[in-house]
């Protein structure tokens, strides 16, 4: 065990309904604080040091419980920091099979399926259950997800273990049954912000990805069939950039998702993303066991309520890296699959790191 580590488990308000929200704090003093909230199995704060040590928030979202139930947050489906689930992203019309039968899922965001639904599991009340390893510390989330729950078929028991060390690493690892064969494409939705300065835009963040085709989208989000090559788009993130030079391209995948809202391929041997932010030296690689990365770069964001310490996040304010299945994998059989089988377990692990440079 960890002998630095803390651990704080507490209240973290009750929702309208009387349910009790928790809160558990992993701390690694000086190196990693990380809170998860069982509403969501959501990421509320995560905190990491600059080059000179000072311990900033990265991740956006609300001081309170009252800040994630409000309705005007609520109405917008932004996901601050959630646990996604059953099925991340946009799911072409709506709809897929599976055995032959097809299913229609509900909309949520305008005429879209997004994120699993008018109530995802970024909506629904975890199980935690803390842990100590050798070398780190933890958080278990457990969720039942019935048969039929927002259109999805199979009864679904998903576990997300939130968990810190020594290394500056956070990392998150899904594990899903179902006695049912089904889809399943989780992923987690932190919005990352390395100065730790909400009010500013992620523009002078250099991202790297590893990636050599990204996933085009339809004017309305939805990807389309082929994947293309970075080569010369705003996409090439093959070595290190700024974004804020991408995003000032003109390129019409970029006015499609009104900013960076695509999936992109991982190189199978280095499934990795680093963003950096010169100015307070932190750097964040993320590596994965997922195939994709959707990469959002806040685009909606609309600034009509305060998230943290009163600031109104304003348009890319912050960058996503959803780790996840291809968007539509549901329906694209040329796709790794989501598709779950009883007597299956899906696993899938992201971690991202924290150093200075
Ligand atoms: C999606 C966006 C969506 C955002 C917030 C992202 O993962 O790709 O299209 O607006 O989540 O809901």
């Amino acid at each position: 065990m960890i002998s630095e580590c803390q651990m704080h488990i507490a209240s973290f308000g009750q929702t309208p309904e009387g349910e009790a929200i928790q809160l558990f704090t992993l701390e690694i003093p000086g190196v990693i604080k990380a809170s998860i909230m069982t509403l969501g199995a959501t990421l509320t704060e995560l905190h990491v040091p600059d080059r000179f040590g000072k311990m900033d928030d990265v991740v956006l979202g609300f001081d309170s419980l009252e800040g994630y139930l409000q309705d005007a947050y609520q109405q917008e489906y932004c996901y601050l920091g959630a646990t996604i689930g059953r099925v991340a992203g946009r799911t072409n019309g709506n709809r897929f099979e599976v055995k032959g039968r097809l299913y229609q899922l509900p909309e949520n965001q305008g005429e879209v399926h997004l994120h699993g639904g008018v109530s995802g599991w970024d909506r629904k009340l975890w199980v935690g259950k803390a842990f100590q390893a050798e070398n780190e510390i933890g958080v278990d989330f457990s969720l039942f997800s019935p048969n039929g729950e927002e259109g999805y078929p199979g009864n679904v028991n998903v576990s997300v273990r939130y968990a810190v060390n020594l290394e500056g690493e956070l990392k998150i690892s899904y594990e899903a049954t179902t006695d049912h064969a089904t889809i399943i494409n989780p992923t987690n939705h932190s919005y990352f912000n390395l100065s730790g300065d909400h009010s500013e835009t992620i523009f002078d963040h250099e991202l790297t990805i590893s990636a050599e085709h990204y996933l085009p989208i339809d004017g309305s989000c939805f990807p389309l069939e082929e994947l293309k090559n970075v080569s010369g788009s705003p996409f090439d993130f093959r070595k290190s950039r700024k974004i804020g030079v991408a995003l000032a391209e003109n390129h019409l995948q970029l006015k499609n998702g009104n900013g960076i809202d695509h999936a992109f391929k991982l190189n199978t041997s280095n499934p990795e993303i680093i963003l950096y932010h010169p100015k307070s030296g932190r750097r964040m690689t993320c590596i994965t066991t997922a195939p994709a990365v959707q990469v959002y770069t806040s685009n909606h964001f609309k600034g009509t309520y305060p998230g943290k310490s009163n600031i109104y996040y304003k348009q890319h304010a912050a960058i996503c890296l959803e780790t996840q299945g291809f968007p539509n994998a549901a329906n694209r059989p040329d796709f790794p699959t989501i598709r779950l089988n009883p007597n299956e377990t899906f696993e899938s692990q992201t971690i991202f790191k924290f150093t200075i440079q």
